[in-house]
């Protein structure tokens, strides 16, 4: 495997690769003439007393270093040359490999691992291909030929010489599979470290409120600690596959010195010829260890050859194909009899028959998890049913070209990410040819150009952080005019003004109406007030569509979309979004206050106090007293739970008209489950302090309570 980076990189440049090899066989001719030189030096020269032949082999010597020193600098500028191509060649492939990719890839491997891949896989792979082809060969090439030179000087001392050898490579053998596991220990500890240095940029303000700062200090330090010790084993196995050799050497040298010293007192070898053989034999014993040297890049490479391939081997979900152009869609956009899983065996979408006419403002709305949000992705092929197809006019559009499927859609999801760019050029996004005009008019279809305008730099400001750096409603509006660059046929959104607060939610989705009569636009939502306006709804429950029809047809069938409708109704936002109210007939609907009259109700609806939230808060905390029960008017809370390994994990979302911690009212006992905001919420709260003094007043309320409580603490409990 190694081999082929190494055909690859030298395929790259034959130029680059002559000019290494022709320094490595200018190197190796002055290691050898310089060494041979000793014995013409010394029986020619020196002992004859012969200046002519003294100056000419220092003149010959002194030629032959200056073309090495040229040869090396062309070399090594090779080597700097095929080295950063190489870098380039590899992180660009692996790009590309990861634009392919769908969730599944990006869930598998997370952004430590990937950086990780980028910055030191690729970079140690390079290193070991340069080495060895550089060093590595030239070492070869020179104990070869260092070698056949001994052999012709003295074939006996060198025979000696080439068995000892073969404890030089005994270290390697020995300590391989240790640095194989230490390697891969090692670059499992940095994907880790990488995904938590990730983490805590991007979730910096869940681990402000979750006060989460000390547990993610443990656990990066733990991180850093294992890298550590596994660090300082992986330096020191690779020092001793350096050094061990070494040892081999000075052993070998040792027996040449006596035995060469013997066949000189012999006679068998004049002095020149002793020292020649013995500095060639130096010359020799570097380039083995130049050799054995070569042994811990290789490794190391290994580990991260494997690494690379892992990723670079992963079968995107989505196959590209370079099929027909889909022509704009006029007709409708369809699922039919999909079946589709994240996970094998977890069905989320079970036969699935759907069809969209392209016309008009479409809803998707249906409980949390219901599958809303896989349609819309189905619809845009970021995956592909298991089985089932999905149309756009009767086309199945895994046959169509991608890229021609993309330009008849936008979209907009909840959380808009914006890019660290100009407002000007996240507009752009969406059409990359658009002219100034165009951008200018798609702001002002979103509702967000005279806004920009005010800015002090106008379409220049820069957005940072991911869009943090404007409000929510603008970066709606930013992300909603990006989409509408494109001029889509199509215009999807996925709970886009659900977490923009009610003015603004109202005047964005003002805007997107209007747009409705110049595209058509299928929209999910789970806020039933903005899906009633559409011209159809499509009620979605467990994978499988429940209803359709307009909001009248729907509240006649009474079923769940009319349940979810009265769920969401009696709550009422007073604008500016500063305090909300329950109305009684409302409270009637919770099954605890069902039969109290309304004087009651009327009462306890005074005592609910309005706490807004931002997103990402604890409302409450697991095993905390719980002194309050709480209604949601409006937003989106996440239900965890704290397994006994102190794993947290998401149990359910409750949203607009659900409510949580009604025990509370009745006794304060720990609470079950943490609750935390997943958008803007606005709660309703009432206390058990506030609330008893009524129980107090009216035994039927206490009554009510008790019966329906129990009787959920003892589902509960069973
Ligand atoms: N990447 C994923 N891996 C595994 N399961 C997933 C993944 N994404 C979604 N799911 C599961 O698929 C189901 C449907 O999810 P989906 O996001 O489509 O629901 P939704 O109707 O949009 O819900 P919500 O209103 O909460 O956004 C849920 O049970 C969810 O847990
Ligand atoms: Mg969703």
């Amino acid at each position: 495997m190694l081999w082929k980076s190494i055909v690859t990189m030298v395929r790259s440049s034959p130029l680059f690769l002559f000019l290494i090899v022709s320094g490595a066989v200018i190197d190796l001719l002055f290691r050898y003439l310089s060494s041979l030189s000793y014995k013409y030096l010394i029986d020619l020269a020196l002992l004859p007393r012969d200046g002519k032949a003294l100056a000419v082999i220092i003149s010959a010597l002194l030629v032959l270093g200056l073309t090495n020193v040229l040869a090396g600098i062309s070399s090594d500028y090779a080597k700097a040359r095929l080295g950063s191509n190489f870098l380039f060649e590899y992180r660009i492939r692996l790009f590309r490999h990861m634009q392919l990719q769908s969730q599944r890839f990006y869930e598998r491997f997370g952004v430590g691992d990937l950086l990780a891949r980028y910055t030191d896989d690729i970079p140690s792979i390079q290193t070991a291909v340069l080495y060895i082809l550089t060093g590595g060969f030239l070492s070869i090439a020179s104990v070869i030929v260092g070698l056949a030179i001994l052999f012709s000087m003295e074939w006996k001392l060198t025979l000696v010489t080439l068995a000892g050898s073969a404890l030089l490579f005994v270290p390697f053998r020995m300590l391989k599979s240790r640095s194989l596991a230490l390697g891969e220990a090692y670059y499992k500890q940095l994907d880790q470290f990488n995904g938590s240095i990730d983490e805590n940029i991007k979730a910096y303000r869940v681990i402000r409120a979750f006060d989460l700062r000390r547990s993610m200090l443990d656990k990066v330090e733990g991180n850093l600690r294992t890298m550590l010790s596994i660090g300082v084993q992986r330096n020191f196995v690779s020092s001793n596959l350096n050094r061990l050799p070494m040892l081999a050497i000075s052993l070998l040298t040792a027996v040449i010195l006596a035995y060469g010293g013997y066949l000189t007192f012999d006679g068998s070898l004049t002095i020149g010829e002793f020292i020649a053989y013995n500095s060639i034999f130096f010359t020799v014993g570097t380039s083995m260890f130049g050799v054995t040297s070569v042994l811990p890049f290789f490794l190391s490479a290994r580990t991260s050859l494997e690494r690379l391939q892992q990723a670079m081997d992963w079968k995107p979900d989505v196959i590209e194909r370079d099929g027909r152009e889909l022509s704009p869609v006029r007709s409708d956009i369809a699922l039919r009899d999909v079946n589709f899983a994240y996970v094998p065996d977890e069905p989320v979408l079970r036969h699935l028959n759907l069809t969209i006419p392209v016309s008009g403002y479409t809803s998707i709305v249906g409980p949390s998890g219901a599958g809303k949000s896989t349609v819309l992705q189905l619809l845009m092929r970021f995956s592909d049913p298991q089985s089932g197809a999905v149309m756009y006019d009767g086309h199945d559009i895994k046959e169509a070209q991608y890229a021609s499927l993309l330009r008849q859609v936008g979209v907009v999801f909840q959380d808009s990410i914006l890019f660290h760019s100009s407002i000007r050029d996240n507009i752009r996004v969406g059409n990359p040819d658009a002219t100034q005009s165009e951008i200018l008019e798609a702001a002002r279809a979103a509702g967000i150009h005279e806004t920009i305008v005010g800015f002090r730099e106008g379409y220049d400001t820069l957005v940072s952080n991911y869009g943090d750096s404007l409000s929510g409603g603008q970066r709606q509006r930013i992300a909603l005019a990006r989409a509408l660059l494109r001029n889509p046929r199509i215009l999807f959104l996925d709970e886009a003004t659900s977490a923009l607060d009610p003015d603004t939610e109202r005047a964005v989705n003002e805007t997107i109406r209007a747009l409705g009569r110049r595209m058509s636009i299928v929209s999910v939502t789970h806020r039933l007030a903005n899906a009633a306006m559409s011209d159809r709804i499509i009620v979605l429950r467990q994978g499988t569509v429940a209803e359709t029809g307009t909001h009248e047809q729907l509240l006649q069938q009474d079923g769940l979309y009319r349940q979810m409708w009265e769920k969401q109704q009696g709550f009422m936002l007073a604008h500016g979004g500063g305090s909300a109210k329950v109305q009684s007939d409302r409270l009637r609907k919770l099954p605890f206050f069902r039969g109290i009259d309304t004087a009651a109700l009327e009462e306890i609806s005074r005592l609910f106090v309005t706490e807004k939230f931002e997103a990402g808060t604890t409302v409450v905390e697991q095993g905390d007293q719980g002194d309050k029960f709480y209604l949601i008017a409006r937003g989106k809370v996440e239900v965890v739970i704290a397994a006994g390994t102190g794993e947290r994990r998401k149990v359910a979302s409750l949203e607009d008209g659900d409510h949580f911690g009604e025990i509370a009212l009745m006794q304060h006992i720990p609470r079950t489950a943490t609750i935390v905001t997943a958008t803007p919420c606005w709660l309703l709260s009432l206390s058990y302090d506030h609330f008893h003094p009524l129980v107090m007043r009216y035994p039927a309320i206490r009554e009510g309570l008790e019966v329906t409580l129990r009787s959920r603490m003892q589902r509960r409990d069973d």
